[in-house]
């Protein structure tokens, strides 16, 4: 869909066009874009974040400095939004990256994407949805 060639190389770069990507749709996104709206003021510094954020998870750069759970502690989610997000970011991947690299970034956001349902939803399997 970018016109590029899928790439296997995982770096500041294509990990910015993967969070650029992913915003823009998630923003489109008839569940998720309006949580986006109404939460984020500052697009700019948003994105910076989750730069940073996934520069920190895949490339162990430390550059995120952050909490996400208090983050979305504070948001109006729904259990069920957690599997429309990974939906939407494992068509990103895919679209960006070769299969081995896609996949690689699916399963570092799986494992946050439990962690923080879980934690949001604690003790509340029958209004969880389907496992993520
Ligand atoms: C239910 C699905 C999700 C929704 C609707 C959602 C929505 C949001 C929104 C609206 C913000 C901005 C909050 C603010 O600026 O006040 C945010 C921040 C963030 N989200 Fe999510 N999110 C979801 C799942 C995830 C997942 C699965 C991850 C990671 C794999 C993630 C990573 C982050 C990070 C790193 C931040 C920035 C936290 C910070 O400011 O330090 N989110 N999210």
């Amino acid at each position: 869909m970018t016109g590029l060639a899928r790439t296997g190389t995982i770096d500041e770069t294509t990990i910015a066009r993967l969070v650029d990507t992913f915003y823009a749709r998630a923003r489109a996104d008839a569940q998720l874009g309006p949580v986006f709206t109404a939460a984020v003021e500052d697009w700019p510094t948003h994105m910076a974040t989750l730069k940073a954020f996934w520069s920190s998870v895949m490339l162990r750069s430390g550059r995120y400095k952050g909490n996400p759970f208090a983050v979305h502690k504070a948001l109006p989610l729904q259990p069920e939004l957690f599997a429309v997000w990974l939906g939407l970011w494992r068509a990103t991947t895919g679209d960006i990256f070769t299969p081995e690299a896609a996949a690689l970034f699916d399963q570092k956001a799986l494992q946050i994407a439990q962690s923080l349902k879980a934690g949001l939803f604690p003790f509340r399997p029958q209004e969880a949805g389907a496992p993520l």
